[in-house]
């Protein structure tokens, strides 16, 4: 099987998840290549539903391995609780590896995280607070701590000594706030780098011979094309590289390994957190949308922001993570509209037409969605498993996506189970051209 990307066409929440789990029945790993428990990717097997924030959503395939590459940062004590919930539901752990060199969060990242929050008032991101701004920021500042020294009992407790001394004269002579005690954060985080530390090894070499090998390798991204720091709406986005590229980065994989790349979307748009969002509806079509989509955050339960599909969006998603293909998701909660649209292009307040992205789109507030119209369909089309029985202006819609971005739309996705899942293109699951 081919090496494949997968990576959100729009601001996260696109069920990855789901395409990850279908592809990993192929192939031989699945990594996990950035972003931290900001991430929930749900999948449901049977009556069952797992909700991931940190490991790879392979790890319900006992035959894979599955690894947190370089490129995460990863919270021990949500990483641990997260494995130990997995075990106690009977999930093999032995195929799990972690990158010594991926970077961890540390309670001063998560105080760091809603101080600024707080500091920013008007002009918040809306972040998940759980520390990954401030974790990814000390990377940059080279005063991270990594995942290799934390398992090293003496190093961890040198290191965190010391950046904590610098956090705590913020905290204190900045904000007003009481220190961290440094004891305390030791004697917690000490049981956990116990329990990761067999997990722990250096995966960048693992998983070049596995992509080296041919059977295939998986990359699951975590939040969305939108969000990535370089390439998304900035400053209304996460702090590390979400888009196909940061699968490189955060492995430490070349891209000649890479067969394919495959953008997940939603058949809307949905986005949790500030920032532009074009198409979004705040009326009853958007309330409606939110309910029949379950459009409440896995890791914050927060309502997510939801709007018609915004194929401009999707077509700079296309060129900036290279898609050879889409999988198409959420299609059922489009039943019942009397019609559907879609955003081709936008209309500024001086009156052009732009129909691509503009890259200040966060500060653009005099954009306009412009909209293509077509008729929606009655039926629930959640049981369906042929393309051929979906109604017609289901299909219709479908197609009029593939036109507008260019590239192949190889699953449809009808609902958030397994087998509800039409698969369009099986050659470029295979192979992923
Ligand atoms: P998955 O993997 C949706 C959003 C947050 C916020 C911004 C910055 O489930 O698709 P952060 O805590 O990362 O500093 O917050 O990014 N965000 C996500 N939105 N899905 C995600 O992940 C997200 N991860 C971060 O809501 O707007
Ligand atoms: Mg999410």
């Amino acid at each position: 099987m081919a090496n494949i990307i997968v990576v959100g066409a729009q601001w996260g929440d696109e069920a990855k998840g789901k395409i990850v789990d279908y592809l990993a029945q192929r192939g031989s790993m699945v990594v996990r290549y950035s972003g931290g428990n900001n991430a929930g990717h749900s999948v449901i097997v049977g009556e069952e539903e797992f909700k991931f924030h940190l490991v790879p959503a392979g790890i319900l395939h006992p035959d894979l391995l599955c690894v947190i590459a370089d490129g995460v940062v990863a919270d021990p004590g949500i990483l641990v609780k997260e494995l130990k919930a997995l075990s106690d539901r009977g999930v093999t752990l032995s195929n799990l590896k972690i990158s010594a060199a991926c970077h961890i969060i540390l309670p001063y990242h998560r105080l760091q995280d809603e101080l600024e929050e707080e500091s920013r008032g008007d002009e918040k991101i809306g972040t998940t607070g759980r520390g990954i701004g401030p974790a990814y920021a000390d990377k940059s500042a080279r005063h991270g701590i990594r995942m290799g020294e934390f398992i090293d009992d003496e190093r961890f407790a040198a290191r965190l000594k010391s950046v904590l001394a610098s956090k705590n004269a913020v905290f204190t002579k900045v904000y007003g706030r009481e220190p961290l005690d440094a004891d305390a954060i030791l004697s917690e985080y000490r049981e956990y780098a116990k329990f990761l530390a067999p997990f722990v090894t250096d995966t960048a070499a693992l998983i070049y011979e596995a992509a080296a090998s041919g059977k295939g390798v998986i990359f699951e991204g975590a939040q969305g094309t939108l969000l990535d720091i370089d390439l998304g709406t900035y400053p209304y986005v996460t702090s590390s590289h979400p888009i196909a590229g940061g699968a490189l980065l955060g492995t430490g994989i070349g891209p000649t390994l890479i067969d394919g790349v495959i953008g997940v979307a939603k058949s809307y748009t949905t986005r949790v957190g500030a920032g532009a969002f074009p198409t979004e509806l705040n009326d009853e079509t958007g309330a409606a949308i939110r309910e029949k989509g379950h459009e409440y955050g896995t890791t914050t339960g927060r309502a997510r922001r939801c709007g018609w599909l915004d194929a401009v969006i999707l077509k700079y998603a296309c060129r900036v993570n290279g898609l050879s293909a889409l999988a198409l998701g959420h299609l059922d909660v489009l039943s019942g509209f009397k019609e559907v649209k879609i955003c081709v292009g936008y209309q500024s307040g001086d009156g052009t037409r732009l129909s691509d992205m503009p890259s200040n789109l966060a500060s653009r507030t005099d954009l306009t969605p412009i909209y293509e119209t077509l008729p929606g369909w009655t039926e629930e089309i959640d049981q369906i498993s042929q393309w051929e029985e979906l109604p017609h202006n289901a299909q219709a819609f479908v197609h009029r996506v593939q036109e507008l971005i260019g590239v192949p739309v190889v699953t449809l996705s009808l609902g958030p189970a397994r087998h509800q899942t039409i698969i369009l293109n099986e050659r470029v699951l295979q192979t992923g051209k």
